[in-house]
């Protein structure tokens, strides 16, 4: 199991050679339409929006200029189990296109 998790990790870093050619792995609009569905109830999913819920969850456009988040990190957020997050079972066609919206807007 961990010889797994490590090949896992492994798989993940050698996959992201960094931001800008990660995000051409996913389709921006596509990930802004999941994310107004499946995202916006908790989560400010771009500068004009609102949640329905107070749940203080990070606002997206806040999370796109952080310095510490990368593709990366949203890849391995997205696939880890959280306490205060469901788990939303996303499948790797719709993790990229997350990914790719929520770095979009980094501008
Ligand atoms: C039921 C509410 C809820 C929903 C729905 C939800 N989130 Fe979250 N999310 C949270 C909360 C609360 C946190 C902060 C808790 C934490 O960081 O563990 C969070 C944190 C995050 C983070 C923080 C990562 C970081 O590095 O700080 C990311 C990225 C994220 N969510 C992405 C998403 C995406 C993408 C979706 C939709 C596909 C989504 N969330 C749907 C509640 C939600």
């Amino acid at each position: 199991m961990r010889l797994l998790l490590v090949a896992m990790i492994f798989n993940l870093i050698t996959m992201s050679t960094g931001r800008s050619a990660e995000e051409l792995l996913g389709d921006p609009d596509a990930g802004r339409q999941l994310a107004e569905t499946v995202c916006a109830t908790c989560h400010v999913i771009a500068p004009s929006h609102m949640p329905t819920t107070d749940i203080d969850a990070p606002a997206f456009p806040d999370l796109a200029i952080e310095p510490r988040v990368t593709a990366l990190s949203l890849r391995v957020f997205l696939q880890t189990p959280h306490e205060r997050m469901p788990d939303l079972h996303l499948d790797p066609d719709e993790t990229d296109n997350i990914i790719a919206y929520i770095l979009s807007l980094d501008q």
